[in-house]
């Protein structure tokens, strides 16, 4: 069966609340992070308290539609100027007596690196944006917060692993069950693709690439039953990852139409590449 798609042009917090409790199995989004970001509709500049009170509110929705196995995969940046931003979100998120959330595990999405190999060479791969600054190093990787109500949510290590570099750990660890493949760890490398025209190919200031949802979804593991949530769809990047993982459905909300329209776009172009490649 096809992913069942479903964009909604509404206030996430609003268009939550008709959803019903405890069927979303998985959630991944990535909210506006507060920092005076260009958006068409939505505007970046809260003070800080008003930001936090307000993701607790959209936060609090979100649980709520979750089931009790659901992962929650929150992708959060800051600015050099603002790097306790995340922490104080996730803090929120997580601390007294009575959190909403249980913080399960801590990925780094590394948009760009350099990696000295053994042989000596130096390797730069992927994208990022340049700080001119004396102060500043180039900020080349966000967060994202693997957020349960358990705490105990089971995930799928080696569906999202990797294979090893020594094929001689295979049968070394008895848990690979002969599989080439371990877990891939919380650091997860995931360029942007490259573009010649954001204008035309990636309208939206602030997107995540779809192989960062995919990695989320083949974490949660359960393949064609997940039934998944982005609140905060943008151009539909969730969408585009939920389509091509093949899920059972996706939910998406965006206060701006014209980030709606280019999500229809997106999936229309995908829809046809998937059928060429059936
Ligand atoms: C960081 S962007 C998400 C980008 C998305 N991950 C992508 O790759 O296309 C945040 C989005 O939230 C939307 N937004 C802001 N407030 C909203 C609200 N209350 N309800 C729904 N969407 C909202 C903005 O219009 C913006 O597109």
């Amino acid at each position: 069966m096809p992913t069942t798609i479903q964009l909604i042009h509404n206030d996430c917090l609003e268009g939550m609340t008709r959803m019903p409790s405890g069927e979303t199995d998985l959630v991944v989004t990535s909210p506006p992070y507060n920092l005076g970001i260009d958006y068409n509709t939505y505007q970046d500049t809260k003070d800080r308290n008003s930001f936090i009170t307000w993701c607790l509110e959209w936060a609090a929705e979100v649980k709520r539609v979750m089931a009790v196995d659901a992962s929650f995969f929150l992708n959060v940046g800051a600015a050099p100027k603002n790097p306790l931003l995340p922490h104080q979100l996730l803090l929120a998120l997580t601390d007294g007596d009575n959190p909403l959330f249980i913080l399960q595990n801590t990925f780094h999405w590394v948009k760009s690196i350099s990696v000295e190999t053994r042989g000596g060479e130096t390797i730069s791969a992927g994208h990022f944006k340049p700080i001119n600054s004396q102060r500043y190093v180039n900020d080349c990787h966000e967060y994202v917060f693997h957020l349960s109500k358990t705490g105990t949510v089971q995930l799928d290590r080696r569906g999202a692993g990797v294979p090893y570099a020594d094929k001689s750990n295979i049968n070394r660890w008895g848990h690979t069950g002969g599989e080439d493949k371990r877990c891939r760890g919380n650091t997860w490398f995931i360029p942007y693709d490259t573009i010649q025209s954001r204008a035309k190919e990636r309208p939206h200031p602030a997107t995540f690439p779809v192989g960062l949802v995919q990695q989320c979804i083949r974490l949660h593991g359960k393949g064609e039953t997940t039934n998944m949530l982005d609140p905060f769809n943008g151009i539909g990047t969730s969408a585009v990852a939920a389509l091509r993982s093949n899920i059972s459905s996706y939910m998406g909300f965006d206060i701006d139409e014209d980030y709606l329209e280019v999500t229809k776009e997106r999936l229309l172009v995908e829809k046809e590449d998937l059928s060429e490649h059936s």
